[in-house]
């Protein structure tokens, strides 16, 4: 485990945002929900979530900025370091009473991706990662999986709402993934599609039009655990391009080339 102050303060803050995302969880049915869009939604067991998190995080840090999902932007005084959060990642899970869901905590700074939290509160699975420091599931230090043939590999993807992203352009890269690999899932929640590369427990992820509170703490957890994380076409700029590619190095390597030639 990180015992760092700042490690710390995103625990603190993601425990007690979970506490009431639990309880929501157990009454999902009763919840108020709107539409964001057409397959997009948002409920109270989102804000609420969101509220927690933002009121300790700017309690601890004060000057930090912080790019919230449903709130939007809080410019904050000192310019460098800005939270990325999403309070609820797997929102069509979570309201369909599929227990695959999770908080999200990234920190920037300076550009670069310092610190990620992500907790699964029904799992209670709690993957922490900084920069120099590792990452873990819990107590246990985490690596990317060592497979290196694609025909035994599985592979997470994301997939955006309706309306919204190419769902010709996935078609395809998701035909061409499947045609090589052990087998493709589409899990619902972009931060526990990045922790389970961490981990080791799926090979490689990719998404296209994903947002920066979607994949910085992920970003950070792939890459102490020893992976890879590029956009999607293979550019070091995920959280820039809004799209993501990891796994461990020759996998990784092997799926921005397959991606490449399905949209060639
Ligand atoms: C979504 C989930 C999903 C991914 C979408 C995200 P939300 O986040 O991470 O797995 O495919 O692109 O928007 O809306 O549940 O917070
Ligand atoms: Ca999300
Ligand atoms: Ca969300």
């Amino acid at each position: 485990m990180i015992s760092s102050p700042l490690m710390t303060v995103m625990v603190d803050a993601v425990r007690k945002a979970a506490r009431s995302l639990k309880r929501d969880f157990g009454e999902v049915e009763n919840l108020q929900v709107s539409r964001k869009g057409p397959g997009n939604f948002v409920s109270a067991a989102d804000r609420k979530a969101e509220e927690t998190l933002r009121d300790a995080l700017m309690k601890a840090r004060p000057g930090y900025g912080l790019v919230l999902e449903e709130e939007g932007k809080v410019e904050g005084q000192d310019k460098s370091h800005t939270w990325h959060v999403d309070p609820l990642d797997g929102t069509t899970n979570f309201l369909h009473g599929i227990p695959h869901f999770a908080i999200s905590v990234g920190l920037e700074r300076e550009g670069q991706i310092v610190a990620g939290v992500i907790y699964d509160p029904v799992k209670d699975e709690l993957f922490v990662a900084e920069r120099g420091k590792g990452a873990y599931l819990n107590n246990r230090r985490l690596r990317v999986s060592g497979r290196t043939d694609m025909a035994d590999a599985l592979v997470a993807y994301g997939s955006p709402y309706l309306g919204r992203g190419d769902h010709g352009k996935l078609l395809r890269e998701v035909a061409a993934v499947m045609a090589v690999t052990g087998g493709a899932r589409r899990f619902g929640s972009a931060a526990l599609d990045l922790a389970y590369v961490a981990c080791g427990r799926s090979d490689l992820y990719w998404e296209r039009d994903i947002q920066t509170w979607d994949i910085a703490a992920g970003i950070i957890l792939v890459r102490e655990a020893g992976g890879f994380v590029t956009s999607a076409d293979g550019g070091d700029q995920p959280l820039a391009a809004r799209s993501v590619a990891c796994g461990n190095e020759t996998l990784h390597r092997e799926l921005v080339g397959i991606l490449r030639k399905a949209n060639a």
